[in-house]
């Protein structure tokens, strides 16, 4: 029999996964898609008419140098503008279909579809690790013990953090280090079992082991989940990514496979980003 490992292996081979990734793109349906969307802080532009589509069961990679607008393209998607007083969003983000900035449309169920998880972690200090994991749950008013310590301790596994605190999951969750706080943001996200995860550079706070862990949970998730990250680390992308969308001063500039757009970038300023000669 072969082994999962090995399989991965084999798929990762450079001409097996162009030839698979292009074959894909039609075959996963479209869970996410922005139409024309963008978004403006007072006088200053964050994103540009962008419109992206985000398949299901794909990860989709969002690149491009500081300032390019990622994470204002990545807080659009589950409508975490709404919280930022100065933020004006005009354009469309489509959830199977749905606009989820129709005004019928509640924010906080959109945000229990759509999990986020921050560049800073985001742990609530005085709160104890296990109440921080389950917050979500105990919002929405799921108070059942058991079921509460089983998804707790199921997210914690994900999020590669069980082994390290299952022993003092009273304890505040600000007396962790801040790379096991960013995997406690990840387990709080994953929760709530959200249908989209975004992640803005989730691993940019993370040792090599830890970051090659959450790599490695986002394979597995992405078998279930649409998820969007925005990664600054390039052979981070190549590793996880299906899709890779380049941004450039609020635009997007370049959309396809990883594959493709890593070996064959059709666009100038790609090929410079890629290259290493600005960013
Ligand atoms: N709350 C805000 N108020 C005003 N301007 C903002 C706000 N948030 C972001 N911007 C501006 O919007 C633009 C895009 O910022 P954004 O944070 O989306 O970039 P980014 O690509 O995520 O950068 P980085 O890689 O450094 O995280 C920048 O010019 C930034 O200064
Ligand atoms: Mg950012």
């Amino acid at each position: 029999m072969i082994e999962k490992k090995e399989i991965q292996k084999i798929n990762i081979k450079p001409v097996d996964k162009v030839v698979m990734a292009e074959k894909e793109i039609p075959q996963k349906a479209v869970r996410m898609e922005s139409r024309n969307l963008t978004v403006k802080y007072g006088q200053v532009t964050g994103v540009k008419n962008i419109s992206l589509p985000v398949y299901n069961q794909t990860v989709t990679a969002l690149i491009g140098p500081s300032g390019c607008g990622k994470t204002t393209f990545l807080r659009s998607l589950n409508r975490m503008h709404d919280l930022t007083r100065n933020a004006l969003v005009t354009g469309e983000v489509l959830l199977d279909g749905v606009n989820i900035y129709e005004p019928r449309i509640n924010p906080v169920a959109i945000r229990r579809k759509i999990g986020m998880v921050f560049q800073k972690p985001t742990p609530f200090p005085t709160m104890s690790i296990f109440d921080n994991v389950v917050a979500g749950l105990k919002l929405v008013g799921i108070r059942d013990k058991k079921l509460l310590n089983e998804v707790c301790e199921k997210a914690l596994r994900q999020a590669a953090l069980f082994d390290e605190v299952k022993d003092r999951l009273g304890s505040p969750g600000g007396s962790l280090s801040g790379g096991q706080q960013q995997r406690l943001s990840i387990a709080r996200a994953l929760a709530i079992e959200p249908e989209v995860i975004l992640m803005d550079e989730p691993t940019s706070s993370l040792d090599p082991l830890a970051s090659a862990k959450i790599e490695e949970l986002i394979l597995e998730l992405k078998e279930n989940y649409a998820i969007v990250i925005v990664t600054h680390n390039m052979q981070q992308a190549g590793r996880v990514s299906d899709h890779t969308a380049f941004f450039y001063m609020g635009e997007l500039v370049e959309f396809g496979t990883t594959s493709k757009l890593f070996t064959n970038p059709v666009n100038k300023r790609t090929e410079e980003y890629l290259t290493g000669k600005f960013g």
